[in-house]
């Protein structure tokens, strides 16, 4: 069993970095910091050193990021993958770094989204100097996409130490690697994709002066402000450049003890399912998972 310690990043592939960028940190708030490395970008929301990378090149998804504890850990857990059949890569320094890493490994899960597990994320001191008051305290989750969610769930919980916090129906496994209700989430949608990117935010109120903002802005909304029955987190979900779905939440569940936790079922065909607050339901615009080769140079 491996043990994903937190989620770390996520890597994208743009056709306009500079608008990603700006969107990023003139709307969404992030910082951006320096990148010695051409045509990519990257963005910091709290103490690791980045989170969210841009690559330019084709737009689509290039990589979601975990950490385990250890360079040992990584070791165990590529010999580990390998020895269960899975086609393991180990990334080069020149890698590692554009990641803010010590070492990484680089599969797919089932499906075709690109996981990667990495040792060592770098922290920085600096004080985070977000591109607005946004309020964002910390990179909260990533959703994948997933033509089937209880096969999904059947990989992450072989491998991994995530375990299920609560199903929507058939439609999506929200699981966690800690105490935070979920960290990863995986979305019933036809081919391998990046669903969408949360960032948290500290108040309530930075989540509905985020909101006006964002449509002062023109922004288009997905969905909410609404509540999610299942962590109890209040969400708002909103259209960036390159089909990239970003999220603000505030608030979620804590589950501190496993044992008195059971995953419960919420309905999917049910519209509060999603939302309790029975605000529209939309889907989310889902980045793409770029093909192996594709992802490989732009990595
Ligand atoms: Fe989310």
């Amino acid at each position: 069993m491996i043990t994903l310690t937190d989620i770390a990043y996520v890597r994208s592939g743009v056709e306009d970095l500079e608008g990603a960028v700006r969107f990023a940190t003139d709307i969404v708030g992030l910082e951006e910091v320096r990148s010695d490395e051409p045509g990519v970008a990257h963005l910091r929301a709290e103490t690791r050193g980045h989170c969210l990378t841009f690559v330019q090149g084709p737009s689509g998804a290039i990589s979601s990021g975990f950490t385990v504890a250890s360079r040992d850990a990584l070791a165990e857990a590529e010999t580990e993958l390998e020895k269960q059949g899975l086609r393991v890569e180990r990334g080069d320094r020149a890698g590692a770094r554009s990641r803010g890493v010590s070492e990484y490994i680089a599969f797919d899960d089932p499906f075709g989204n690109r996981v990667e597990l990495a040792a060592e994320q770098f922290h920085s001191a600096d004080p985070v100097r977000l591109g607005r008051g946004s309020g964002i305290t910390e990179f909260g989750h990533m959703c994948l996409d997933a033509p089937d969610v209880r096969e999904a769930y059947r990989f992450w919980s072989a491998h991994f130490n995530t375990r299920v916090s609560d199903w929507v129906g058939d439609g999506a496994c929200l699981m966690r690697i800690d105490p935070v209700h979920h960290k990863l989430a995986v979305f019933r949608g036809e081919d391998a994709a990046l669903c969408h990117i949360n960032f948290q935010v500290d108040s309530l109120d930075d989540l509905m002066r985020n909101w006006h903002f964002l449509v002062d802005q023109g922004v288009e909304i997905i969905m909410g402000p609404g509540r999610h029955p299942t962590s109890g987190a209040v969400f708002l979900y909103f259209r960036g450049p390159e089909n990239l779905t970003y999220e603000y939440a505030v608030g979620g569940q804590l589950i501190e003890d496993d044992s008195t936790w059971t995953p419960r079922v919420f309905d999917l065909a049910h519209p509060s399912s999603i939302d309790m607050w029975r605000g529209p339901v939309a889907p989310t615009t889902r980045q793409p998972q770029l093909p192996p080769q594709v992802s490989a140079a732009a990595s």
